[in-house]
């Protein structure tokens, strides 16, 4: 993949089997990485791994706060962001009795968080005529047992992905979905 040299990547949700890929093969391509994590020690942990090219900041994807200082961080550390990938989500899902409470904290995690860091770095994106990667999931589109609450906020995901990328094109900005399957990770471990 040619072109990536020297671009600008946060990853929220970086800390994790199936982020710190992400980070790592953007590494390779020469992407300076910001890993973005509720979890320090793996986030940590995962920027040492990868190398030079990654850095870790704490930051909850839930507070405006820590949002618009993983963005200033990002931009003072590397002058740029190109791409936001958003990995970051919670699995907190009582099926039919989940509470008021748990249905907005998952969707505080799920999706809200992933629109307010493209607020925060929208003026960027716009820049570097970048792109955002929103990571929904092959529970958007089928039923399963007991579980309501993740699969509705990865359908959400990507009815949200088709207005990002309606309302964002004429910033120069792409957005787009991946939807994956079981992958191994922290919870199928
Ligand atoms: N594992 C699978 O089989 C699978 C299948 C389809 C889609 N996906 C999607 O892939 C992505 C990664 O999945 P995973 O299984 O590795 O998840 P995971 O639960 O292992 O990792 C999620 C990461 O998000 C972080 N996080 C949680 N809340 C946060 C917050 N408020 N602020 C910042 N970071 C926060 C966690 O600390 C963790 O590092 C998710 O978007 C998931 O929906 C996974």
């Amino acid at each position: 993949m040619k072109g990536l040299e020297g671009k600008v990547a946060i990853i929220s949700g970086g800390a994790t089997l199936i982020g710190e890929s992400c980070a790592s093969v953007l590494a390779g391509y020469g992407v300076n990485v910001v890993i973005a994590d509720i979890n320090e020690p793996a986030g940590e942990r995962a920027a040492q791994e990868i190398g030079a090219k990654a850095s870790f900041v704490r930051a909850d994807i839930t507070s405006d706060a820590d949002i618009a200082a993983l963005v200033a961080k990002t931009v003072e550390c590397h002058g740029q962001l190109d791409f936001l990938v958003n990995v970051a989500c919670t699995y907190l899902d009582n099926g039919a009795d989940t509470t008021r409470s748990d249905w907005l904290k998952a969707f505080d995690v799920n999706i809200v968080g992933s629109v307010m860091l493209m607020q925060a770095a929208r003026q960027h994106l716009k820049k570097s005529k970048g792109a955002i990667i929103n990571f929904s999931s092959v529970s958007a589109r089928v039923a399963q047992i007991g579980r309501w609450v993740y699969p509705a906020s990865k359908a959400a995901i990507l009815q949200l992905t088709r207005s990002q990328a309606l309302d964002l094109a004429p910033d120069g900005i792409r957005v787009n979905t991946v939807s994956p399957g079981w992958t191994w990770s922290n919870i199928t471990r």
